[in-house]
């Protein structure tokens, strides 16, 4: 067997193997520019609340490399998301909310929502106050329906758009401690699947992405052990990072996930399988 009729043989410096391969012209671009395309959300507004949190914030950065125009809603004296057009509100104030959807409409509309606000009040149930459980409903889910009922006029008459609720893997498991804030985040689920029928005819799509265990502000004072509990249910066997969510998030806002409704996406690497 000579040198030039082996597969695997050395190719003389004289053949050209080992230089970069020459795209052909035209071919080669074509579906990265359609694939840009898909996941652009160019032209679009996006409402975000929680905007200035760890999840929050890594949604309103990868949504506006996306080329979205974001709103981020956070409570007033919240850290402002770079590049983003701050409304500073307490979703728990019915009317304030009320004048944000109000004032997106008079922008022109709003096109995607993403509520990524929540709270948590951990007890054992029989610890936890009235308070506990109405503040952590408030936030998590009674915004949530605030929110999706003032925008859907909006969003409907656009005849299309899409809405990604932030719940959690707790929200479906239950979790030691946490009855409200697993309550407030199941809430989400049935909320976003019942939006996901009623508003699917105008074509706005209706999600929830529910993440395990992310490093954010919200976990970083749970205990070592909590954390590595956590971790070792991974499968992945490591704790997300709040890119992670957002990358998901930014699937369902994009066209890319133009058939995709009433769903739950977990991002948990793997922590709950069921
Ligand atoms: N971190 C996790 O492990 C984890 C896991 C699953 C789900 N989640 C969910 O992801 C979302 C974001 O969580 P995070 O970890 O980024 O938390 P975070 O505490 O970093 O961010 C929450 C944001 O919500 C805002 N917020 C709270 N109350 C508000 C109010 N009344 N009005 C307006 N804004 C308010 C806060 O100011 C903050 O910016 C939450 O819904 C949370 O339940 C988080």
């Amino acid at each position: 067997m000579n040198a030039s009729s082996s597969a695997n043989a050395t190719p003389s410096p004289a053949s050209g193997a080992g230089r970069p391969v020459a795209p052909t012209p035209g071919a080669a671009s074509a579906p990265n520019a359609k694939l840009a395309e898909l996941l652009s959300l160019a032209g679009r507004r996006v409402l975000v609340t929680g905007g200035s949190g760890g999840i929050g914030l890594a949604v309103v950065e990868l949504l506006r490399v996306a080329g979205a125009e974001v709103w981020s809603v956070d409570l007033a004296g919240a850290p402002p998301p770079p590049g983003a057009i701050v409304k500073p509100c307490d979703l728990r104030d019915k009317a304030a909310l009320a004048r944000v959807v109000h004032e997106a409409q008079a922008a022109g509309g709003l096109d995607a929502l993403v509520h990524c606000a929540g709270i948590t009040r951990d007890r054992v149930l029989w610890k936890l106050t009235d308070d506990d459980w109405d503040a952590v409903l408030d936030v998590n889910l009674d915004a949530a329906f605030r929110l999706l009922r003032a925008a859907a006029p909006i969003l409907r008459a656009r005849n299309g758009g899409s809405v990604v609720l932030v719940s959690s893997i707790n929200g479906e498991r239950g979790k030691f401690g946490q009855a409200n804030y697993a309550a407030s985040k199941a809430g989400l689920i049935g909320l976003a699947k019942s939006a996901a029928r009623e508003l699917g005819r105008f074509n706005v799509r209706v999600n929830v992405v529910a993440p395990g265990m992310v490093r954010t502000a919200m976990t970083e004072g749970l205990p070592p052990d909590v954390l590595r509990t956590a971790q070792d249910e991974s499968a992945l066997g490591r704790i997300a990072e709040p890119a992670d969510v957002a990358r998901a998030v930014l699937f369902l806002s994009s066209d890319l996930a133009r058939h995709v409704t009433g769903q739950v996406l977990r991002v948990d690497g793997g922590q709950l399988m069921a």
